[in-house]
């Protein structure tokens, strides 16, 4: 959200031909992108400004938590009781998402020309004819501790597919979390 306001990153706006003494903060061709939940219920809403949820949201990624949250609980209490393990199917079938290239590809792959097959309007300004460095390679950039949150060690309690292609690697070297401030998306 940040960079949508006026007189912020100025020079990467005029390299893609936007004005940057705008205010792009209402504008429903850039919002999608730069905030969470736009257009779904309970995320955010141009006429409800009040509700911004600002950046790249958790839901952006994994899928609205409304429904998958209770089944984190449930899975997580079976496994301390009597190690039972859940299948992450069973998230898949409330909404998790575990596509994680497809939602990024949403966001950093939605131009016009763009090899991504799911592109349609509003698009990205930010594409590799603006910039190289603006080339979105999957296997890079969900590595990239800048963007993307860090990881803290899972219990155990879920198996199965669709298990993602990074989780054994990520778990190698997650943090330990302490048992009171678990997020519990898995
Ligand atoms: C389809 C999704 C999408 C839409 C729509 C979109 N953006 Fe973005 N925007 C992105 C992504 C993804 C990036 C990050 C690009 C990168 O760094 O590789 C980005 C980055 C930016 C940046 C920072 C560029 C930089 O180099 O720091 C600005 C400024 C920006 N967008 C403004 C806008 C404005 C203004 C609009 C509306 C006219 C808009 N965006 C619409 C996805 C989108
Ligand atoms: C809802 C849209 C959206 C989704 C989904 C999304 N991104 Fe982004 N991403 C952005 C925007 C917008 C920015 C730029 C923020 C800014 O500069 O204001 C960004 C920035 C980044 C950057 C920093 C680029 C740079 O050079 O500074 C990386 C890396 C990145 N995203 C990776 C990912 C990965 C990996 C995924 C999927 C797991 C993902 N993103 C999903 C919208 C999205
Ligand atoms: C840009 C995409 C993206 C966003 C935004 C995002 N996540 Fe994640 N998240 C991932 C990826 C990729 C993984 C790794 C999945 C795996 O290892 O199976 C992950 C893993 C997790 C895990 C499993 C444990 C871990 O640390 O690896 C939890 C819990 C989690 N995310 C919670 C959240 C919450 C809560 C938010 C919002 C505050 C959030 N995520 C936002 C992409 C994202």
């Amino acid at each position: 959200m940040e960079s949508l306001k006026p007189e912020v990153k100025k020079e990467a706006k005029l390299k893609a031909k936007l004005d940057p003494a705008k205010d792009y903060t209402q504008d429903k061709d850039c919002v999608g992108c730069h905030v969470d939940g736009y257009g779904k219920q309970g995320g955010y809403t141009v006429d409800t400004p009040s509700k911004y949820l600002t950046g790249v949201g958790c839901e952006s990624c994994h899928g609205p938590g409304k429904k998958y949250r209770g089944d984190h609980r449930k899975a997580g209490q079976n496994f301390e009781k009597s190690g039972k393990t859940t299948q992450r199917k069973v998230l898949v079938e409330k909404g998790q998402d575990f596509a994680f290239e497809e939602s990024c590809n949403a966001c950093h792959m939605n131009y016009e020309g763009s090899p991504w097959k799911g592109a349609k309007a509003p698009y990205t300004p930010y594409t590799p004819d603006v910039d190289a460095k603006y080339k979105f390679e999957f296997d890079k950039m969900v590595k990239n501790e800048k963007a993307m949150h860090e990881h803290y060690k899972l219990d155990g309690a879920f198996e199965g597919e669709p298990k993602f292609k990074y989780h054994d690697e990520f778990q190698a070297s997650a943090k330990v979390a302490k048992k009171d401030d678990k997020k519990g998306k898995e």
